[in-house]
């Protein structure tokens, strides 16, 4: 039997069934998106490309939500991984691997002079701030409106809002809790700022710099809706920090080996006291790490986890590394991401449709309704001036010819198996979606 185009009943189907046993019928909450009836499932992924359970085809730009920054199931990755899997998967032991591993991102992590792993961003920022806290002595940590740290009690706290006016007035931000089952006090010691103000920082730190452990930031906005560090804000943060002894740590769980094979800390030139790594880090493989300065790493606060430093998770990790280093491999991200940046904003401008489009590394920005003219502050300019409407029209328009983008927020990754064809593919389809949508803008 041949199938329609686009046929999803198998994806519905299967939905339908997970549902009566998995709560919410996906494995994490980010795999489920609420303007969409049920979310498509996937059958196998190789390079740029995605099959559907259906067995439609699609150019993948979510790649695991970052992690697949050599695309899926990259050959280097898969050989090493299945090679340790017959070797053993757990010694709960040191092995030769993470000698190497370690002293890798020594070298190429411009923070980095102890590291300690983790298997999830969110373990590596619990732990960074119990570090911090243990060093400095200090409990209060900084953290800024749409910054997305993890999932635990203390981290989910302020990561986005429907409206502007939920998140009060900016001079003094109001703690969204994002989570029934949150305990009241989980945010006690959190102190939400906008970020991208350098104002509102220096007020904060002046006010309570002694009772304030870290600062804690993804350098490059990104999770919540990818925002750019203003000119010099990230020198700024880095000079009250120390001016007021208090840590910086930077979650480069997005950006770490992204950005630039040292991460945004490397791409932008501020170095952090500590910082968080995990998706890319392992090309597709459960881990995670802290780096940072050796006085505040060897704090006396030990890193506990049965799967942390697995050795089939660090041959991941080798492996990633050796193909990232390769000669010309940011070079071609920015030849491939220019190519799609350039072409989306010739698109908008042919649509009359304000498009705004940016990019560092691997990770591109499209966002509508606005211009390069204006580029976007903090999450309060986001949730006011991006056309979100019609962003997730053009979402699904796309996927449905076989363009899986991110849902709601314009991040748009790259991985080293995206050819130049699969950008001049995409952005056809991307013609063919403004064009349907110019009317609506
Ligand atoms: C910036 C940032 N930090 C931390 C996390 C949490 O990482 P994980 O989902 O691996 O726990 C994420 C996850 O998306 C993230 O984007």
């Amino acid at each position: 039997m041949t199938k329609k185009p686009y046929d999803l009943s198998g994806s519905a189907e299967l939905f339908e069934r997970l549902s009566r046993t998995l709560v919410d019928g996906v494995g994490s909450s980010f795999h489920r998106y609420a303007a969409e009836p049920f979310p498509v499932a996937i059958a196998s992924g190789s390079g740029s490309h995605l099959i559907d359970v259906d067995g439609n085809d699609f150019i993948d730009y979510v790649l695991g939500f970052g992690p697949l920054v050599l695309g899926h199931a990259p050959e280097a990755v898969a050989r090493v991984v299945s090679e340790q899997a017959r070797r053993g998967s757990i010694f709960s032991a040191p092995t030769q691997s993470l000698l190497e591993l370690s002293e890798e991102l020594c070298e190429i992590i411009p923070c980095a002079e102890m590291v300690s792993f983790q298997n999830t961003g969110t373990e590596s920022v619990m732990h960074a701030f119990r570090v911090a806290r243990a060093y400095t002595g200090k409990e209060k940590i900084v953290k800024f409106e749409g910054h997305y740290h993890g999932w635990s009690d203390e981290q989910k706290v302020s990561i986005d809002a429907f409206y502007p006016a939920e998140m009060g007035a900016r001079s003094r931000p109001r703690k969204i809790m994002t989570t029934p089952g949150q305990p009241e006090g989980a945010a006690d010691n959190v102190i939400v700022l906008p970020w991208n103000d350098l104002d509102a920082l220096g007020r904060c730190l002046e006010r309570q710099g002694n009772e304030i452990a870290a600062v804690v930031m993804e350098p490059f906005m990104c999770d919540s809706g990818p925002i750019l560090p203003a000119e010099g804000y990230l020198e700024g943060v880095r000079r009250l920090t120390r001016a007021h002894d208090v840590l910086l740590i930077f979650d480069e769980v997005i950006t770490g080996f992204r950005c630039a094979l040292g991460g945004a800390q490397e791409a932008f030139g501020v170095t952090p006291d500590l910082a968080t790594f995990a998706k890319a880090i392992a090309g597709g493989y459960p881990l995670s790490a802290i780096c940072g300065r050796r006085d505040v790493m060897s704090c006396g606060v030990h890193p506990s986890g049965t799967f942390n430093a697995n050795p089939v998770s660090v041959a991941a990790s080798l492996a990633t590394i050796e193909e990232l280093r390769r000669p010309g491999t940011y070079e071609r991200f920015d030849a491939l991401a220019t190519r799609l940046c350039e072409g989306l904003d010739e698109i908008g401008a042919r649509h009359s449709v304000p498009t705004y489009t940016a990019h560092v590394g691997s990770i591109c920005v499209l966002e509508l309704g606005l211009t390069a003219d204006e580029p976007l502050r903090d999450l309060r300019d986001l949730l006011a001036r991006c056309r979100v409407d019609l962003y997730d029209r053009i979402w699904a328009y796309a996927r449905e010819r076989g363009v899986r983008l991110t849902p709601r927020r314009g991040r748009i990754y790259l991985s080293t198996a995206h050819t130049e064809q699969d950008i001049d593919r995409t952005l056809e389809v991307m013609d063919a979606a403004f064009d349907a949508m110019a009317g609506e803008a």
